[in-house]
């Protein structure tokens, strides 16, 4: 059985009440994941338990001071396996799908979260790495640790439970994912999909996987460029280009599946006959 451990440096322990929710809730209950949560201004030296002060050179806002931080990096216990630790900062490396993948294989992963104004540069030689959620600027890094320790424990195995595969999540290949629906099979004249109710699987994910093709097309052309096609989309795409001019403009990106087809299709008629 995985078991994975976040230990969080902050200075607002509190916000992460919600990590009792729901999922996470039951992967702690379940020995799957433990969070522990360090106030480092416990580590601060000075009497009035001081964390942060005005910047060297002038200007507004107040920075975290680096022996704190240091202290509390300092005592935590020898790691018991693969450990990384992040610094939490919109300048670092944006945070997607395949590192949530990557860290679920660790076995504990400590996650600082700045606040204010931000960090003393030297704090940033304690992290393996610097993570960002996205291009946006938060008032401190503790909802960014929540995001990250919530995709990343729902990738531990036994997590989500025996039924749902996190496989076939969006962003997991690359892909958005398919429309999904559930009873009623009509509302409000808005109907299900035939195919969905044919009980035919090979075609049921044929038309799953043109759907996931025709969102990303559409919806994240940022992501295309990444996309691990495979020969079989190729009838897919040419259907879509078809049906849509805008995901036709990007035609030149499917071009080289042709030919693994054409092979494809003839090694199986050799086979065949
Ligand atoms: C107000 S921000 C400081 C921003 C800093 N002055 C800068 O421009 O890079 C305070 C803290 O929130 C966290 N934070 C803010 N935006 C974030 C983001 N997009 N991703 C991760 N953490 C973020 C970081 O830990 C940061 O130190």
């Amino acid at each position: 059985m995985r078991f994975m451990h976040f230990t969080v440096l902050t200075l607002f322990p509190e916000m992460f009440i919600s990590l009792q929710e729901s999922i996470l809730k039951r992967a702690q209950n379940a020995g799957l994941l433990s969070v522990q949560l360090v106030n480092f201004r416990d580590y601060a030296l000075s009497k009035h338990k001081n964390v942060d002060d005005v910047p060297y050179g002038g200007g507004v806002g107040m920075v975290l001071k680096p022996e704190p931080i240091y202290a509390a990096v300092r005592a935590l216990p020898e790691p018991v396996g693969v450990r990384k630790v992040i610094l939490l900062t919109p300048q670092g490396r944006v945070f997607r799908q395949s590192l949530a993948e990557e860290w679920s294989k660790c076995d504990e992963i400590v996650l600082l979260c700045g606040h204010y104004e931000g960090f003393d540069e030297r704090i940033r030689e304690l992290a393996d790495e610097e993570v960002s959620l996205g291009d946006f600027v938060l008032t401190g890094g503790e909802p960014a640790a929540m995001v990250i320790i919530d995709a990343v424990t729902r990738l531990i195995p036994g997590v989500l439970g025996e039924s749902t595969s996190p496989l076939e999540d969006s962003h997991s290949d690359g892909l958005l994912e398919y429309p999904q629906y559930t009873r009623p099979m009509e509302f409000e004249g808005k109907r299900v999909p035939e195919i969905l109710i044919s009980g035919h699987h090979a075609q049921i994910n044929s038309w799953r996987r043109k759907e996931a093709l025709r969102r990303t097309f559409l919806r994240r052309p940022d992501l295309i460029q990444d996309l691990k096609l495979v020969s079989s989309d190729y009838l897919s795409l040419e259907e879509l280009a078809e049906e849509n001019l805008e995901i036709a403009a990007w035609r030149e990106t499917w071009q080289h599946l042709r030919p693994i087809l054409k092979r494809w299709r003839s090694s199986r008629r050799n086979m065949d006959g």
